[in-house]
């Protein structure tokens, strides 16, 4: 490992049958020595709570720790994160051998960090998780008149009388052929269940923290690796309150698209500002469990090179050597099944000699962004519960906006309600789908001091019980946009709304509104459809700043094409990248900004710079043309770094 460059091992986070063979009898020689090994070759140990990977003697004479799934059937055996979070045998047993680890490891300094449980998340629906919710309710609404009136239980003869009444919603139900649910919730118990699932695992995850924080050195320092932002169960802000830095599991190749990993990114990165962001899973190799998914070459460091770009402050692969036995023995790490010195191994031996030459030059320097994209967990799990339209999934909207920014060359932050939003020029907010006064009311205030916010359809439909508010559409923020909302209506699958103006054209999917304008004036019109000649994209002037209302569900091709437009107008210079670039733009540098040119394409790519320039990785220097080969990297330093390229 030392060898390889790495500094840095996290080991342990599964091993509790081997750390607690029986109750209450812990064996620590085997990891002492292996510790004792890694240390000595200079190597930082980041240790893990075991608890992801319960043992079977807790199953054993514990059944009912085991999760319960949605259908009923209770999780068996034989996998890992098969236990319930609420259940508090489980709990007993998770201070257990937290406080055995600490009692053991809280005072080592070859220990630099603890790494809680492993990927916290999902959901149970065993007993205790129906007491648990109640508690959670009472304490949420204080009385059943207020959960009744708050969930609209009159509907469908819903009313409860007691809390023990209350039902965890059914999960997952297979749609009826005409697309109907047999059984769906009431969308007010739908989204705190949601929402109570999320925070058990941070609940959880406090404890464990509690148990180290009394025992262990302030020196060693608590974080937790959590999933990427494509996980739809968690609360990220909720699982990242407590911890002393956030860091997250990264795999690229699963992610899909290379603005995915990215975005993931840079919506951890803004959990907690002032702190670092540590990537505790790269991927490195080959993935997969049943099935193989290959990286092509110069991936490994292309995608090592983005973590970093995005602020990822240190990078550990998954995993060191490829296993020989078990689920994942298809998840390739750095060195194959024998041990041997391979491929890999050279390539990130020569990355670590590369990333040390770059240290100095990319010291204190992190992504730079003039955009913010707000994310909203209740708004996303509110639409999980009523997806509405497919045009309309949060996690696509959010996704198309992001995409869109990103090729046109624009930094992106991912926010969370409660952001500082002052700083940034632009902030989208595609799926405000739940809203309440409050947070309406810091978007005014951001408008009102001079920022343009951009907001889209179905926004303000629910409030954060997951009622409709008796008010007009959007919900608190029609005044702010300069118009309500008169109608909707859905685009069948494969066609779609064309709308244009002065400067604006493009086309709607799946899902358009037709707008009333009070004080907004119309960019575009709709050119058919039911609601033809009627505007389609407005802004509205707002004490120094504008809110842009797009009334429908654009593709990103549509989306990029607004934002190409309308940026220049606010003074943000955009790039029409070639397809697979990317580019981060890196501030607070000892010699000023600099540009990461990762190219995610299997082809060249050239890219013309505004002046001279100087390549930091290979060391040249030239003007003009940057030609970047097949997932090749650049770190750019140039004059012209605000309105870096031209395709
Ligand atoms: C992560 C998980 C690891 C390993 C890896 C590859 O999500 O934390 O333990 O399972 O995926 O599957």
């Amino acid at each position: 490992m030392a060898d390889a460059g790495l500094s840095l091992v996290r080991i342990g986070e599964f091993a509790w049958a081997r750390l607690e063979p029986e109750p209450g009898r812990f064996e620590f020689d085997w990891l002492d020595e292996a510790i004792g090994i890694l240390a000595e070759e200079g190597l930082e140990i980041v240790l893990g709570t075991p608890t992801a990977a319960p043992p079977v003697w807790l199953s054993e004479r514990h059944p009912e720790i085991q999760a319960v799934r949605a259908d009923g059937r209770t999780a068996p055996f034989g996998h890992r994160r098969h236990y319930c979070p609420n259940q508090p045998n489980f709990h007993q047993a998770t201070e257990r051998i937290v406080e055995a680890l600490a009692e053991h490891y809280g005072q080592d300094a070859r220990i630099v960090a603890w790494q809680i449980d492993n990927e916290l998340g999902g959901r149970c629906f065993c007993e205790a998780c129906v007491d648990a919710f109640h508690e959670w309710l009472r304490e949420r609404y204080g009385s059943l008149d207020n959960l009744n009136e708050s969930w609209g239980t009159a509907f469908w003869s819903q009313t409860y009388t007691a809390w023990e009444q209350i039902p965890l919603p059914e999960g997952a139900p297979v749609p009826l052929p005409d697309g109907f649910l047999p059984y769906s919730p009431n969308p007010g118990l739908a989204l705190d269940y949601r929402r109570f699932a999320a925070e058990s695992f941070a609940r959880y995850e406090g404890l464990q923290i509690r148990v180290l924080r009394d025992r262990c050195s302030p020196e060693q320092r608590i974080t937790h690796n959590l999933m990427s932002l494509g996980n739809r169960e968690i609360d990220h802000r909720a699982l990242a309150e407590d911890l002393d830095f956030v860091s997250w599991s990264n795999y690229p190749l699963l992610a899909g698209s290379w603005w995915r990993s990215g975005m993931s990114a840079d919506a951890l990165r803004t959990l907690k500002e002032d702190r670092p962001v540590w990537v505790l899973e790269q991927q490195v190799g080959p993935l997969g469990w049943e099935l193989l998914r290959t990286p092509r070459r110069g991936q490994l460091r292309l995608l090592t090179y983005q973590a970093i770009a995005h602020g990822a402050e240190a990078v550990v692969y998954f995993r060191w050597r490829t296993a020989r036995y078990g689920t994942e023995q298809h998840w390739h790490g750095l060195l194959d099944y024998d041990g041997r010195i391979g491929r890999r191994f050279r390539e990130v031996q020569e990355l670590a000699g590369e990333l040390e030459r770059l240290r100095g030059p990319l010291t204190g320097g992190g992504p730079a962004a003039d955009a913010a994209l707000l994310y909203d967990a209740d708004s996303r799990f509110a639409l999980q519960v009523q997806p509405t339209n497919p045009a309309l999934g949060y996690e696509e909207t959010q996704g198309r906006h992001y995409e869109a920014l990103r090729r046109l060359g624009l930094g992106v932050d991912v926010v969370w309600p409660g952001a500082d939003l002052a700083r940034y020029r632009l902030v989208v907010a595609p799926s405000l789908y739940v809203v309440d006064p409050a947070l309406a009311h810091a978007l005014a205030d951001y408008v009102d001091r001079g920022g343009w916010l951009v907001l889209a359809p179905r926004s303000g439909i629910k409030d954060r019980s997951n009622a409709v508010p008796e008010r007009p559409l959007p919900a608190w923020l029609d005044e702010l946009a300069g118009l309500t909302v008169t109608d909707y209506a859905s685009v069948s699958e494969g066609e779609t709304v064309r709308f244009a103006g002065d400067d604006l054209a493009g086309e709607f999917a799946g899902w358009y509104e037709e707008l009333e304008l009070e004080g907004a004036e119309a960019l575009a019109h709709y050119a058919e459809g039911d609601f033809a000649g009627t505007p389609a994209v407005a802004e509205h002037r707002v004490g120094q700043g504008l809110v842009t209302y797009l009334a429908g569900a654009g593709s990103e091709a549509s989306l990029r094409a607004i934002y190409r437009e309308l940026c220049p107008r606010r003074g943000l210079a955009v790039a029409e990248l070639p397809e697979g670039l990317e580019i981060v733009r890196i501030e607070g540098t000892p010699n000023g900004p600099l540009l990461f040119l990762l190219n995610h394409a299997p082809e060249e790519r050239t890219l013309t710079v505004d002046g001279a320039w100087l390549e930091l990785i290979a060391e040249t220097s030239g003007s003009g043309d940057i030609s970047l080969p097949p997932h090749g990297v650049a770190l750019v330093s140039t004059a012209a770094v605000q309105v870096p390229v031209r395709s």
